[in-house]
């Protein structure tokens, strides 16, 4: 591209696409041009980007004119819908959400794992992993160069952010009604209560037990790190966190590496950083990796079970690694 790119945000007044343009603006993407997209709802909206403001306007086939890169945050059923619409206009799509995450002829990528499946993207679209995905493959990408990565057991730690705006009102609208002494507590998103308690139910519940969530960890797991048998099992749980997710893994391995090589792995690599001296009670925890891009690793351990195997706590903020920035990067990679 060799001018300044014109980007598009579709779901630009959501929560991930808000971040988006954060993450454009603090990495001084060089934005030419910005087309701010969501629904009528919004449309008219001023929002400020690099202190200028932007007028919302409502997302549509022909919104994509001139559009370069395409970042959609809007949902699956909009990203079906017009994503296709944005590539035939010649943008490069960047999808957030899981409607091209598996088909074959669309790139799942993380930067930092897998940068070269950007490249060949015949529907012109790149797909954004989901989030719990991305923070456990940043976790273990590093691990999985040294040592060769063969199964993982996860079990997750999700955020209510995670659910939208909609899940951060429902918690702190039970905490106050719960403190106040009231039973009349707002409860629409989540099947039970999740103030002063944890959901072992993410997504729909699908094949033999498990919910969506839990099998994209397996499937785009697999796909980002390029091992189609890799084996994975995993329990995605929804805990009274407002934002980062925390998952802790037990990963087995070709070689048997020792703890102290696995620290030293981390060394070098961006965007993840070993956080691990129990002795000092240091290990990351989802308020240390709020609104930062980093993912932190830590309580990195012999698994006492499996042979060549590690067992340890992943944390990041999956609305900025897990999402917004991550589709920034990409943007960046291309
Ligand atoms: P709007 O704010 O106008 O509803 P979140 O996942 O945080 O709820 O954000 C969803 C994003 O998708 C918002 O920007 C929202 O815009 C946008 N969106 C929802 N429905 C539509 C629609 N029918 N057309 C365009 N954008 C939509």
């Amino acid at each position: 591209m060799s001018h300044s790119p014109h980007v598009a945000i579709a779901g630009a007044t959501g929560a991930v696409g808000e971040e988006m343009l954060k993450c454009l603006e603090q990495r001084n993407f060089p934005v030419g041009e910005i087309s701010l997209l969501a629904s009528a709802r919004s449309a008219g909206r001023k929002i400020l980007f690099r202190g200028e403001e932007c007028v919302v306007q409502e997302l549509g086939h022909d919104s994509f004119k001139g559009v370069d890169i395409a970042l959609f945050s809007a949902g699956g059923a909009l990203s079906l819908e017009y994503g296709p619409s944005a590539a035939k206009a010649g943008a490069v799509v960047i999808d957030n959400s899981s409607a091209f995450r598996m088909d074959p002829e669309v790139p799942l990528v993380v930067p930092e794992v897998n940068p070269a499946a950007a490249q060949a993207r015949p529907k012109g679209i790149i797909a954004n992993p989901n989030c719990t995905t991305i923070i456990t493959m940043m976790g273990l990408n590093p691990l999985h160069q040294k040592f060769g990565l063969r199964s993982i057991i996860a079990s997750s730690y999700q955020a209510v952010s995670g659910s939208g705006q909609a899940g951060i009102e429902e918690l702190s609208g039970q905490v106050q009604a719960l403190t106040e002494g009231r039973d009349d507590l707002p409860q629409e998103v989540y099947p039970q209560q999740i103030a002063f308690n944890v959901i072992p139910h993410v997504d729909q519940f699908v094949e033999g037990g498990y919910t969506r969530e839990e099998l994209k960890m397996l499937n785009e797991g697999r796909k980002i790190l390029g091992l189609p048998d890799l084996k994975v099992t995993c329990t995605c749980v929804r805990v009274p966190v407002y934002r980062s997710h925390s998952v802790s893994v037990t990963a087995q391995f070709a070689t048997n590496p020792s703890v102290e090589e696995a620290r030293l792995a981390y060394e070098g690599f961006p965007g993840v950083r070993a956080v691990d001296n129990p002795a000092k009670a240091l290990y990351p925890t989802p308020l240390d990796t709020t609104e930062k891009d980093d993912c932190l690793v830590g309580r990195i351990r012999e698994d006492l079970v499996m042979d060549n195997a590690l067992a340890l706590w992943i944390v990041g903020d999956q609305v900025r690694k897990g999402a917004a920035l991550n589709a920034v990067q990409i943007a960046e990679l291309i």
